[in-house]
């Protein structure tokens, strides 16, 4: 896109490095493995991938329990690899970014270790003591089907220590001026090997403050700056995406006036295209879209349907939520936290009809979109596995045994039924012209021909009914009018006289004529580009 900034109109791809190819029989995903799949990548057009943490771990939260901020977990090979996956990506003009966990170490960490065992150590200040568990009482528990408090008694070091998340987990404190100079160091020592960025964890909970909810406090901005600064001046074009699970007046200072965060995870959206698909309205995304304030100009949201964590339900109301699980969620197995650990294709129902609208939604509202590692096939889940492993198994490449995945024993389960491997895989959808995968691909190349999509502006079109969600998006002359009938049944719409005219249909390539009144199948999409 001519002067644009690289992620504006980028397609994301997140991964799990040890679900998604072993390369050496260990049953566990590996950097060279996911290397020798980025042609796979390249073939469905992602531009950046997002890999999950890979620094060694002793693996509570996946590796967001980090034990080494400079080493790889050599069950993922080590530094030499990264490397060769990074120039490997690069010469297929694909971006990397990896995980910046900021907030907390693993209680493996040798800091937390030192910390613990010897008051006067220069590295007890690295985390958050007390010798009472009544501070902070405003600041919310996350993860609640497993953590009681943000407090955990510490008998080695004789106090309790704060932690937002497990209690394997503790936080960092960023108020001490020798933790926020280390965490520049580990950016700085992942940018010089070459990577293109970070998706920043969890970061509004960087600072405590009594009274407040411990919640993107100002502290936690000016410290966001001083990374960007410190990246601008050293690493340009290189990106940070901000993880803050937050409505998007409260994501919008994450942006600062350009100097913060590139980009920003688009979190409320999320559940309300899955509300619009169920109830067949648009209207709840209309209105957090009316709801998400203008970002400047070099900033981008990155919106998604899916990720590695349960679907959250936090950024929606209590009655809200109650519904989703209701309709989402019926087997209690199904809800984790706030939320729920279910898979694209398995919460849609496996209907092709609805998992395309999905992504029509995704593909063509404003912000960048990403795609979370075998969604594209509409790969399922597995309910037996503990808290989100669920939605974490091996990437389904083939039917052959473990789904070509892993010559060796797998780490985890696969999914079983009608999801599976067997039935649901790579190799038998790439050549498929029918198939979800070239379907989705479809719809990237032709998002990422055109301009409009990656531009912030967005207008919606009264098309006097409220399953169809009717939009104009537009960047110079190029003006894409979308329509995408959310219900079951065929619907009429009305369109305005001043977006009547001719326009090119993107999927069936050829010229069509819109005038007043049209009828829309069910579950169907339309991405037209206006002739001018
Ligand atoms: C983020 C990650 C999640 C992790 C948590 C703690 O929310 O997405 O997987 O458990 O941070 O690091």
């Amino acid at each position: 896109m001519n002067n644009e900034p690289w992620y504006k109109n980028a397609v994301f791809y997140e991964i799990s490095v040890r679900a998604f190819k072993d390369s050496n029989s260990d049953g566990r995903g590996d950097l060279r493995g996911l290397t020798e799949k980025l042609d796979y990548l390249q073939t469905l057009g992602v531009d950046c991938i997002w890999i999950m943490p890979i620094y060694p771990s002793p693996l509570n939260d996946d590796g967001y329990d980090i034990a080494d901020y400079y080493n790889i977990d050599p069950a993922y090979g080590n530094l030499d690899d990264l490397k060769e996956l990074i120039s490997a990506a690069h010469a297929r003009n694909i971006r990397l970014v990896m995980d910046l966990v900021l907030n907390h170490t693993s209680d493996a960490h040798p800091w937390f270790q030192a910390a613990r065992s010897d008051k006067n150590s220069p590295y007890r200040d690295y985390y958050v003591w007390s010798d009472t568990d009544q501070k902070y009482k405003d600041a919310r528990i996350i993860f609640v089907d497993t953590e009681t408090s943000n407090w955990t008694w510490d008998e080695q070091a004789g106090q309790y220590f704060w932690h937002r998340f497990y209690s394997s987990q503790p936080d960092l404190n960023f108020d001490n001026p020798k933790v926020q100079e280390e965490m520049l160091n580990v950016a700085r020592f992942w940018l010089d090997l070459g990577i293109d960025g970070f998706r920043a964890d969890a970061v509004p909970y960087l600072f405590e403050r009594e009274g407040t909810n411990c919640e993107n406090l100002p502290e936690t901005h000016v410290y966001l700056k001083k990374l960007r600064a410190f990246m601008d001046q050293h690493y340009p074009e290189r990106i940070l995406l901000c993880e803050a699970n937050q409505y998007p007046e409260d994501v919008r200072p994450y942006f600062g006036d350009g100097d913060q965060f590139h980009m920003g995870f688009h979190f409320p959206i999320m559940p309300r295209i899955y509300m619009a698909l169920k109830k067949g309205r648009f209207e709840d995304v209309a209105e957090i879209m009316r709801r998400t304030p203008p970002i400047p100009e070099n900033c981008q949201w990155c919106t998604f349907l899916r990720n590695h964590d349960e679907l959250t339900l936090e950024m929606v109301t209590e009655e809200e939520r109650q519904w989703m699980w209701e309709q989402y969620a019926p087997d209690p197995r199904m809800k984790l936290n706030l939320g729920i650990r279910r898979r694209l294709a398995p919460l849609l129902d496996n209907d092709r009809r609805k998992l395309e609208l999905a992504n029509s939604l995704l593909f063509t509202l404003p912000g960048a979109p990403i795609i979370y590692y075998g969604d594209e096939i509409g790969m399922g889940d597995n309910l037996d596995l503990f808290d989100r492993n669920g939605v974490r198994t091996p990437m389904q490449w083939d039917d052959s045994p473990n789904a070509g995945f892993t010559d060796g024993t797998p780490f985890s389960e696969l999914v079983k039924g009608r999801l599976g491997y067997q039935r649901i895989n790579v190799a038998s959808q790439v050549n498929d012209p029918d198939s979800l995968f070239r379907s989705v691909k479809r719809m990237i190349a032709l998002r990422k021909k055109h301009e409009a999509f990656g531009s912030s502006s967005m207008e919606w079109v009264d098309a006097g009914n409220p399953h169809v969600a009717a939009y104009i998006r537009q960047h110079g002359a190029d003006t894409m009018l979308i329509l995408n009938n959310l219900s079951d049944a065929a619907q009429c719409i009305r369109i305005p006289q001043e977006h009547q005219g001719s326009y090119l249909d993107l999927f069936a390539a050829h010229q069509t004529t819109i005038a007043n009144e049209l009828t829309f199948p069910p579950y169907s999409y339309l991405w037209l580009q206006k002739h001018t």
